[in-house]
């Protein structure tokens, strides 16, 4: 579970709240989309909720332990967070390492690190590249590979910033299908909107560091007039068959 409690939170104090009185709660094995224009304040949230930031105001509660200096360990080890920047999220000699990175550090045993790099390897189709440094990788290929070096932590909660940004078309679909195989809390931030839709039954939709609208996917989703109050446009499914009908009108 995941509660935020009138959360405010600004980097800086010139330039004032970057969220603002931010109240959810995110229910054990819930698939959540968080959509909202550049900089509405999407990375920032999950930043919060790993506690790589600290909120000014409110509280923000994981299960039962509220997110703050004295049990980052503890929450970091529940927590799988896919940075939107790859570069952010790889930082050792050869991709086998950078996924055995976290399992070793939690002590688990040499056998139990090399299976989960194994699983993590395959899950995401990036074995060829495992002897591979991160400056020989292309975006997608980083992309794939920070999304194993969080599953490799097999965590009970995942936050993927941009999880398909840079993939290609069969790349993205493996994602949706991971996605879908993974049990626990999973949090999606993403303008891709479809994506949305083949992945969470919920969405939150964030503008200028504030909740428009918490509700059913298709609710939010196929509302173009929200969607476009709030600097968004309608998924480009829905526009296919908004033309399709269109044309059908028009031929008949
Ligand atoms: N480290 C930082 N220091 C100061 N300001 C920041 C920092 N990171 C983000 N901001 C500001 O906070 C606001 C929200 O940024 P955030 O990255 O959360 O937006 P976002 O919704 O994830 O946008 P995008 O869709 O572009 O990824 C932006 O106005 C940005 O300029
Ligand atoms: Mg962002």
């Amino acid at each position: 579970m995941i509660r935020f409690e009138h959360v405010g939170f600004a980097y800086t104090k010139e330039r004032g709240k970057i969220l603002d009185d931010l109240s959810f709660t995110i229910e054990k094995g819930e698939s959540v989309g968080i959509i909202g224009p550049n900089g509405a304040g999407k990375s920032t949230l999950l930043k919060l909720m790993v506690g790589l930031i600290f909120p000014q105001e409110g509280s923000i509660m994981i299960d039962s332990e509220s997110v703050g200096k004295k049990n980052l360990a503890k929450i970091r080890q529940k927590i799988g967070y896919v940075f939107q920047d790859s570069d952010t999220q790889l930082f050792m000699p050869t991709v086998e390492a950078d996924i055995g990175f976290g399992p070793k550090n939690y002590g688990l045993s040499t056998e139990e690190v090399k299976k989960r790099v194994e699983e993590a390897l395959i899950k995401t189709g990036t074995q060829d590249l495992r002897s591979l440094s991160v400056l020989e990788l292309s975006g997608g290929q980083k992309k794939l590979v920070s999304l194993a070096t969080v599953l490799s932590l097999e965590p009970e909660v995942l936050l993927f910033d941009e999880p398909t940004i840079a993939l290609d078309p069969k790349n993205r679909r493996r994602f949706i299908e991971l996605f879908r195989e993974l049990s626990g809390t999973k949090i999606i931030v993403t303008h891709d909107l479809d994506l949305i839709l083949d992945t969470c039954s919920r969405t939150i939709l964030l503008d200028e560091g504030k909740i428009v609208c918490d509700d059913e996917t298709e609710k939010i989703l196929y509302d173009q007039k929200l969607l476009e109050e709030n600097g968004l446009e309608l998924p480009l499914m829905i526009e296919g068959v908004k033309r399709r009908i269109d044309y059908e009108n028009s031929v008949h």
